[in-house]
């Protein structure tokens, strides 16, 4: 067979695989003393409310009469029942023809891509979460990378085309939330090109009270964005998996081909993850959800603090579970990361992997239990450089 050329232009490896043996490597030095900074794993156990109601959904599948087979293409209503319900609460109206329901991030930016013509232009802010823009390149796309400022900025380029722009917020990993105004002027300029643009809203859920929470309500957003939402991050399903992607009625094309795609794409999401994703939005759920998405902002502050007492530069705001920052002069971030594995035996991701340009930022996740990053952070402090 003749093989995609495209993987050729790719790194050897995934990121966060490069990473895990970095990290082999420095467990033999650090052992059980070695903390995890790298890749954005949840740590803490699932929500109560969300097992029983798996578990509830397990026992219906033991017996004849609720017993189920393959399960709706696109998803269950009664999940996007309650999708539609929280949407509801923002202002934001959504029927259940525009949503599609997945097992996450990585599969669903390949079905993207694969709705795209191919050689299409795609616009991404760097850094930037790495599976979106591999995706992209892996469907022979042609990834345009616009380099964010020092605090996590990144401009429309108003006048040029594209096809299709990929945004991320709060970004991963920069935490940089966009403002409602920066999130117009994108819509505008999508608008204003043609494109399509492809909302990441992996970490709405830490979106506090003052911003944003949904691309939808900004005016025209309908006509051009289509976002997909995650349950890995607000929800700790990294392992469980589940996501869903709006398509507005307002882009048919766009509707009808995403609703084409489903069926020929995968059999859909079991019923027991789907029924643990609809407890997710109860009562119960929600609490549950602000406590911990709390608990791992919380844990990022401690990291921030911790650098900005090392006097570095910090890019993220508060509302991420991740801390992005420069690192200290005259280091790379793979040099700068190799000296934290080594002499604090702390694993942190070098910016290049969500591919910054420059080589000069790291990226520490703040999934961790409270005690490690705690100690990651008194490490930092007391690191000789
Ligand atoms: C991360 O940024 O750490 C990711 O969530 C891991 C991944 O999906 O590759």
């Amino acid at each position: 067979m003749k093989f995609n050329d495209n993987f050729g232009r790719l790194p050897p490896s995934y990121v966060f695989a490069g990473l895990a043996v970095k990290k082999n490597l420095a467990r033999k030095k650090w052992g059980d003393e070695l903390i995890d900074l790298g890749i954005g794993d949840v740590k803490l156990p699932l929500f109560g409310c969300v097992a029983e109601e798996m578990k509830k959904a397990a026992d219906e599948l033991t017996n004849v009469d609720g017993f189920k087979g393959y399960p709706p293409a696109s998803g269950y209503d009664f999940l996007k029942d309650a999708i539609i319900s929280d949407y509801e609460k923002i202002g934001v109206k959504l029927c259940r023809d525009e949503i599609f329901v997945h097992d996450g991030a990585k599969g669903e930016l390949f079905a993207l891509n694969s709705l795209m013509g191919r050689n299409g232009k795609i616009l991404f802010p760097v850094p930037c979460y790495p599976a979106a823009l591999e995706s992209a390149i892996i469907y022979g796309n042609e990834p345009i990378l616009l380099p964010a400022d020092e605090n996590g900025s990144v401009l429309p380029p108003f006048g040029k085309s594209c096809d299709a722009v990929y945004l991320c917020s709060p970004s991963n990993p920069s935490g940089k939330t966009l403002s409602e105004y920066e999130l117009g002027l994108w819509v505008d300029y999508a608008s204003s090109v043609g494109a399509t643009l492809f909302f990441d809203g992996a970490y709405s859920d830490y979106v506090s009270s003052g911003g944003i929470k949904s691309v939808y309500l900004v005016s025209g957003a309908k006509k051009c964005a289509v976002a997909i939402r995650f349950f890995s991050k607000g929800y700790g399903f990294t392992g469980i998996r589940l996501g869903f992607t709006v398509a507005p009625q307002e882009q048919r094309e766009l509707n009808d081909l995403r609703k084409r795609l489903s069926g020929s794409l995968d059999n859909g999401v079991s019923y027991v993850t789907q029924r643990g994703g609809a407890a997710c939005f109860s009562t119960e759920g929600q609490a549950e959800m602000l406590e911990r998405t709390k608990y791992y902002k919380t844990n990022a502050e401690i990291l921030r603090n911790a650098l900005k007492e090392r006097g570095l530069k910090i890019v993220s705001g508060s509302d991420s579970p991740y801390v992005y920052a420069k690192c200290p002069d005259g280091f790379t971030d793979e040099g700068f990361c190799a000296l934290l594995s080594d002499k604090a035996g702390v694993i942190a991701t070098p910016g290049s992997g969500f591919y910054e340009q420059n080589g000069d930022y790291f990226r520490l996740s703040a999934f961790p239990s409270r005690e490690e990053v705690s100690k990651a952070a008194e490490r930092f402090i007391a690191l000789r450089l």
